[in-house]
């Protein structure tokens, strides 16, 4: 499963790059607000150059030619730009006629299989089921995720569109969207710090180096 980010922050994507384990950054207008007011041009463009992989923008149009108009416009900043387009009707013509002249869709906000299955069929490169959200209103949220790899599994030969486990709250959701064979988790920056953490780790870090400078003082067992 790759990892990618889930933030528009760049200090946080460059360091998330610079440990080698993310290889793609998803925004939303949420996340990009939360940055305060910028050129947002500008900001997709850094993004896209410290990223290896796909970066995911959310156009704001809800019509399709809006849709289509604002995608083509931010597709053309960046060759590694992804555009996301919300899991409506409107979405889905508009996915289809972006896919046709070879634009990238990740389909967001989608909440059910049927979305899904109409995402891949209009061509989306990538559809995100909102893991977080639909716990929060008492579903299972991974049951989505499991249920979409499921079925594109079905089709290997007419499907390529990725499943990216998105709105990922807390680490155990990382072990689950693993376990149910998602292509991508875009995890918060957050999150991917406490992935590495465990108490006996640290604990054996003190232990080694104590031992350690018992017997040998404080100095580094290699010199350089
Ligand atoms: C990513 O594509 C989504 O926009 C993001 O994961 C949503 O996360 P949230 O539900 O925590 O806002």
């Amino acid at each position: 499963m790759q990892l990618f980010l889930d933030t528009a922050n760049i200090e946080h994507i460059r360091h998330g790059v610079r440990l080698g384990v993310i290889t793609g950054v998803t925004t939303n207008p949420s996340l990009v607000s939360k940055e305060g007011k910028l050129d947002y041009r500008r900001l997709v463009q850094e993004i896209c150059s410290v990223v290896p992989g796909p970066v995911s923008t959310e156009v704001l149009s809800q019509d399709v030619s809006g849709m289509v108009a604002e995608a083509k416009e931010v597709a053309s900043w960046a060759k590694n730009v992804v555009v996301k387009i919300p899991a409506s009707l409107e979405g889905v013509e508009a996915t289809y006629r972006l896919a046709r002249e070879n634009v990238k869709v990740n389909f967001t906000l989608c909440f059910s299989v049927n979305q899904a299955l109409l995402a891949a069929a209009a061509g989306a490169a990538f559809v995100s089921p909102f893991v977080g959200r639909l716990d929060d209103i008492g579903e299972d949220g991974m049951r989505l995720v499991k249920d979409i790899v499921e079925v594109f599994k079905n089709y290997p030969d007419s499907i390529k569109t990725e499943v990216i486990a998105a709105s990922i709250r807390h680490p155990q959701h990382c072990i689950e969207a693993a376990r149910a064979g998602a292509h991508i988790a875009t995890v918060p920056y957050q999150v991917l710090t406490q992935m590495i953490q465990h108490p006996l780790t640290d604990i054996g870090i003190k232990r080694f180096l104590e031992d350690w400078q018992k017997v040998m003082g404080a100095t580094a067992n290699v010199k350089h």
